[in-house]
């Protein structure tokens, strides 16, 4: 499994030989200027709520690559709209078989409407499994008890958290969240990016470490792969 950070929230997972795109926000971010849109790979765009810093280039990056967009309903029609062809509408509980793995919707506790002022549904976040790892990317969301679900659920290898505080949860309630979905080595993302979120990194990792848990902070552009052996359940 190999991850690129885009900046933001933006990642892309590399599982199984396909491109995972997750929450585009690139070309309006001042940080990720340095990416080239263009260069970016996806066969499939996933996109957790409809809010801007999570949705700025989906459209143009669905229709230059081709990539499938995986989202709740509301924003699938709100795609639709848009031009972009081959959306996957799922929702909150539902899970589907792609070609690289599992996807499993959850809650997210957080609001969404997207860019123009469509009603973007309910938030969510996914599990991500495959078989060279399982993920859990929770889009923006405070804390909540029903990550404990999610720990219970799916041994997760890696986990994708917000920490930026302000607009989503912070350093010490993902530190609460790791322990919920047990898995103790969290990619940090939601921070840096505006004035509300920025966060100095040496003390979120040295909460984390004091925690006996591991924050890991891409730079942006930064590639780092991982190797992990995980069988596909069948529920
Ligand atoms: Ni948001
Ligand atoms: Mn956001």
């Amino acid at each position: 499994m190999q991850v690129t950070y885009y900046g933001h929230s933006c990642f892309s997972v590399t599982v199984n030989g396909k491109h995972l795109l997750f929450d585009p926000f690139i070309r309006p971010n001042e940080l990720a200027k340095n990416i080239d849109v263009k260069k970016i790979k996806a066969d499939y765009i996933l996109i957790s709520h409809g809010h801007e810093d999570h949705t700025a280039d989906a459209v143009e990056l669905a229709k230059l690559t081709g990539a499938i967009t995986i989202s709740n309903y509301e924003i699938y029609n709100w795609l639709l709209k848009q031009g972009v062809k081959g959306c996957h509408p799922m929702n909150t509980g539902g899970k589907w078989m792609f070609d690289f793995g599992k996807v499993k919707c959850v809650t997210a506790e957080h609001s969404s409407s997207l860019p123009d002022g469509t009603y973007g549904g309910n938030p969510m976040g996914f599990i991500i499994e495959s078989s060279e790892g399982n993920f859990y990317y929770s889009g923006d969301t405070a804390l909540t008890y029903d990550m404990k679900l999610i720990g219970e659920y799916r041994k997760l290898d890696l986990a994708f958290l917000p920490i930026g505080d302000n607009f989503t949860m912070g350093i010490e309630n993902a530190i609460l969240a790791s322990s919920f979905i047990n898995c103790p080595h969290i990619i940090g993302m939601h921070y840096d990016t505006f004035g509300f979120i920025k966060i100095d990194h040496k003390e979120a990792t040295d909460k984390f470490q004091r925690a006996g848990k591991k924050l890991t902070l891409f730079n942006i552009g930064e590639t780092i792969n991982y190797e992990f052996k995980t069988t596909l359940s069948k529920a």
